[in-house]
């Protein structure tokens, strides 16, 4: 995959050498580079706002700088199907809200561009202007706002990064996280069994690969109940077997459908 991110402050992606992420780019797995808007002004200035038309607060981020970075960024060379559209994210509270579904779906994508808004956005002309060479995509890392889109690229390109083929040792680890069934992922425990008078639950000791099976799904509804009911009304029947409904009555919800 290749990534360009497009940002007027290239030293708040500097994180993205690190860890995993870092490992990936430099192992070749992730082909990543970040553009400082600014080397795409002609004035002296080297100006990328202006005051908004019809007034309000703050400043509006000038078109043409950035018509001449993602023109630069779409033609770079990507490796995989050249003929396919790369997908430019734009951060934005207004923005539809990234999920682990969206982090999956970005994942098998060949180019991601990430166009990093400050002050009060991106002058709207140039998303429709944009629309003729990439699959636009407005995302919100949620719902709450940020001084600009650096911090929510890191969040996704860390999210999308560690899906890559190659980028995490063992994939299954990907398997039983939080999300990657529609529920929030079961409590963990480690060495000792006992400490400062609490034990870890006596299942986790048993050895009994079934009821360790079955205590952790009931752990991750208990969770997902209580800190996500949202995610419990939207879940897939289909997902269910009897003991899941079994434990979800037991904690007053009766799944419909
Ligand atoms: N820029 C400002 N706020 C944001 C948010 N919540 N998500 C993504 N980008 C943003």
């Amino acid at each position: 995959m290749r990534i360009d991110v497009v940002t007027i402050f290239p030293e708040y992606l500097a994180p993205l050498e690190l860890s995993l992420i870092g490992k990936a780019r430099q192992d070749g797995l992730l082909s990543l580079a970040v553009h400082d808007l600014r080397e795409f002004t002609t004035d002296r200035h080297r100006t990328v706002d202006d005051t908004p038309y019809g007034g309000g607060a703050g400043m509006v981020m000038k078109p043409e700088p950035w018509a001449q970075a993602l023109e630069s960024v779409a033609a770079q060379p990507v490796h995989g199907n050249s003929e396919s559209v790369p997908t430019l994210i734009v951060p934005s509270p207004a923005g539809e809200v990234f999920n682990q579904e969206l982090a999956y779906e970005l994942a098998t994508e060949d180019h991601l561009v990430f166009a990093c808004g400050r002050y009060e956005g991106i002058d709207e002309r140039v998303l429709q202007w944009s629309a003729e060479r990439f699959r636009v995509r407005p995302v919100s890392l949620g719902d709450y706002v940020l001084n600009g889109g650096e911090v929510a690229v890191l969040a996704m390109v860390e999210a999308v990064g560690r899906l890559l083929p190659g980028v995490i040792g063992n994939p299954e680890s990907l398997v039983e996280e939080s999300h990657s069934d529609g529920l929030l992922e079961y409590p963990v425990y480690t060495k000792p069994s006992s400490w400062r008078d609490r034990n870890v639950p006596e299942t986790l000791l048993s050895g009994n690969h079934a009821k360790i099976a079955r205590f952790r799904r009931d752990e991750q509804l208990r969770r997902t109940t209580e800190r996500r009911p949202d995610l419990i009304r939207g879940l897939n029947m289909a997902s269910l077997n009897t003991a899941d409904i079994a434990l979800l009555n037991s904690l007053g919800i009766a799944p419909n459908q």
